[in-house]
């Protein structure tokens, strides 16, 4: 197992300095934002839709300003819209967040900004989500306790990442991964490098355990986490902690391997509302 801080001096399997490594992510996508949503749907057979309808049915309960973290084109956002909230894309590509927004206009704000620098003032936000995102941070600790700064006491955050899949299914899941996933993504994104980085990099993150210690020692409470599709990706959840309330919550036992601002003004950086 990687550790998290590991992701500071990589490109996937390549060993790289943090500022070229930050630079290579930016162009990966830049180059595959047209192709982006098409891949994702051919890649999962359409699986990663059930995982984002998870997240959001997960949060169904909370209200206010939602921020949705390297957002890319807006997948996670749209299904966080409803009548109570307010919801953001936050993402340093502006061609993903551009790809998005020709989607159509569903009244979303999209904020430029990464993970390790949220351009967002302190407990200005009640639920922060991240989907397939923290992977490309250069530096995951300082991401997590940019979000724990960003989220008002009581807040939430929910990240979906791939993680490690059951030990059965781990070999097929392999096979897929580093023959077929690359090969698509020369054939439809006409970008393997791409896609070989895809397949690497999530190999480098944390496992279920190993992040949701990150996410404890992040000073967050409530943590735990579900697995989806056998722990091919899995759902973690944290809670700022609420000193007024004295909820701050506690690291539960680790599942079974199977299964697992409210003012607007404060925001900075926006793109377009
Ligand atoms: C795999 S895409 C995920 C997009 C979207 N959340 C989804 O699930 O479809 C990863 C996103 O992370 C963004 N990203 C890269 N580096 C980042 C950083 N340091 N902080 C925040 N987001 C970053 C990329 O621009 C890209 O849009």
């Amino acid at each position: 197992m990687q550790k998290a801080n590991s992701l500071d001096g990589s490109f996937g399997n390549q060993s790289v300095s943090a500022a070229e490594r930050r630079q290579r992510i930016s162009l990966v996508f830049r180059a595959v934002a047209p192709r982006y949503d098409l891949m994702n749907d051919l890649m999962s057979f359409g699986i990663h839709r059930l995982w984002k309808r998870k997240l959001a049915a997960r949060v169904a309960d909370v209200n206010g300003i939602a921020v949705d973290l390297a957002g890319g084109t807006g997948d996670v956002a749209r299904l966080l819209i409803d009548g109570g909230r307010r919801v953001v894309v936050c993402d340093p590509s502006l061609p993903m967040m551009m790809a998005g927004r020709l989607h159509g206009d569903v009244g979303l704000a999209w904020l430029a900004g990464e993970a390790e620098k949220l351009p967002l003032a302190d407990a200005s936000v009640d639920l922060l989500t991240v989907a397939f995102g923290l992977r490309n941070a250069t530096h995951l600790e300082t991401a997590l306790a940019e979000i724990r700064r960003v989220l008002k006491p009581g807040g939430r955050f929910v990240c979906l990442e791939f993680s490690r899949p059951a030990a059965w299914l781990a070999p097929f899941y392999d096979l897929y991964s580093f023959l077929v996933i690359p090969r698509l993504g020369a054939l439809i994104a006409r970008e393997p490098q791409a896609y070989q980085y895809l397949v690497e990099s999530i190999r480098r993150f944390p496992d279920q355990l190993d992040f949701a210690a990150l996410v404890q020692q992040a000073g967050f409470g409530d943590v735990r986490w579900e697995n989806v599709s056998f722990g091919i990706a899995c759902l973690h959840f944290g809670r700022k902690p609420d000193m007024k309330t004295g909820r701050e919550g506690s690291l539960p036992p680790p599942p079974s391997p199977g299964e697992g601002a409210t003012d607007l003004s404060a925001i900075g950086g926006k793109v377009s509302a």
